[in-house]
């Protein structure tokens, strides 16, 4: 079979991972007979050098247009790159919000895991590593804070600044249900993160998401109040399968539950529109300080490609393969700098690529 994959490198050290998952995937095409077909998108930084904006109309037709997207990362640095000198809704970042509102992703999965070969990297104490953990946090992706109104503006001669936190039951109901949906194929329990005792959002968000518990039997719901999901996830990471929340909320509790995991260069993610529909990008960002060096981790890139194969295209078995083959290059102590440990063999960013690909 033939897909379609949109392809945005994007900016830092995009380009470089995201030639590493094309490598892996066309080793996936050839093993099971299928063809991956890349058509090359700008987004970001080096969309607003060629075109004055971070996402073109094109761009987004062509994105729609596919099978699926593989996203490197956008983005430089505040005070060097000359985008950030433009106004907000021409910066890098807003191609990201563009592109998650104009192909309906509402829902984005990140996973978090810790590797056994890895648990050294775990930045929490042993007692706590030694556990292990496996949690998949459910964020909703087109709402809330990022999407409501905003404005700044003298009240009664104060300058006075105002962002809307909005939800309406349709967006709390579908997000629910796919986190319900991937719990069910997990460890089936949900815990759904909010702020019940302050925002009215968060009391419409926990009445809904009860709601639809109730189509969910196999699975368990327990409500969790944001500030305390912060503090359990560094005391008690295990106890943690699906965490299904909203947009804000998920956006600082999947970096602290990627950073726990001790290596962001790692963790995949996918970015889901009704249907099969996907946007897969790595957790971590455009890394600009370590871009054209050849040392950037591709295993989130990688993995995150795995979950295109898995959501996307049904493909399970070449999603397995994938998973088990970073696995392997992991057992077989090739390590990139940033999981670099004693006893490992150091590799570049192709090279691990290669070792990845070799395996599959
Ligand atoms: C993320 C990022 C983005 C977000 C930024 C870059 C707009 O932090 O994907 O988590 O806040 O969603
Ligand atoms: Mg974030």
């Amino acid at each position: 079979m033939n897909y379609n994959i949109a392809v945005i490198p994007g900016d830092g050290i995009g380009p470089e991972i995201v030639a590493e998952a094309e490598k892996v995937l066309n080793k996936v095409g050839k093993k099971y007979g299928h063809e991956f077909t890349y058509t090359e998108v700008l987004m970001g930084g080096v969309s607003i050098d060629a075109h004055g904006v971070p996402l073109t109309d094109g761009a987004l037709e062509t994105a729609k247009k596919s099978d699926s997207v593989l996203l490197g990362a956008v983005g430089g640095i505040v005070g060097k790159d000359k985008w950030y000198e433009l106004p907000p809704n021409l910066r890098p970042e807003a191609g990201l919000l563009a592109i998650r509102k104009g192909l309906g992703l509402f829902a984005n999965l990140r996973p978090a895991y810790l590797y056994d070969e890895l648990k050294e990297a775990c930045p929490l104490k042993e007692n706590i590593a030694r556990q292990g953990f496996d949690m998949m946090v459910v964020r909703e992706l087109t709402g809330g804070l990022y999407f409501g109104e905003r404005k700044t503006e003298p009240v009664n001669g104060v300058m006075t600044a105002t962002d809307t936190l909005q939800y309406n039951e349709n967006e709390i109901r579908r997000i629910a249900r796919k986190g319900f949906e991937i719990a069910s194929k997990r460890r089936k329990n949900v815990i759904s993160v909010d702020k019940a005792n302050v925002l009215d959002s968060s009391r419409l968000w926990s009445k809904i998401v009860r709601e639809v518990a109730v189509e969910f039997p196999e699975v368990t719901l327990t409500e969790m109040l944001v500030d305390n999901c912060a503090m359990q996830l560094v005391k008690n990471p295990a106890q943690f399968d699906v965490i299904l929340t909203e947009n804000m909320f998920g956006d600082i509790l999947s970096d602290e539950a990627s950073m726990i995991t001790g290596s962001i260069g790692m963790l995949p993610s996918a970015s889901l529109a009704e249907g099969k529909f996907g946007l897969y990008e790595p957790s971590h960002g455009a890394a600009p300080d370590i871009a054209g060096q050849n040392i950037a981790n591709p295993i989130a890139t990688v993995l995150s490609a795995a979950m295109m194969l898995r959501y996307s295209f049904d493909l399970d078995k070449e999603a397995d393969a994938v998973e088990n083959a970073v696995r392997k290059v992991l057992e077989d102590k090739y390590r990139t700098i940033d999981i670099m440990s004693d006893g490992c063999k150091q590799v570049k960013c192709d090279k691990m690529g290669d070792l990845i690909a070799d395996r599959i």
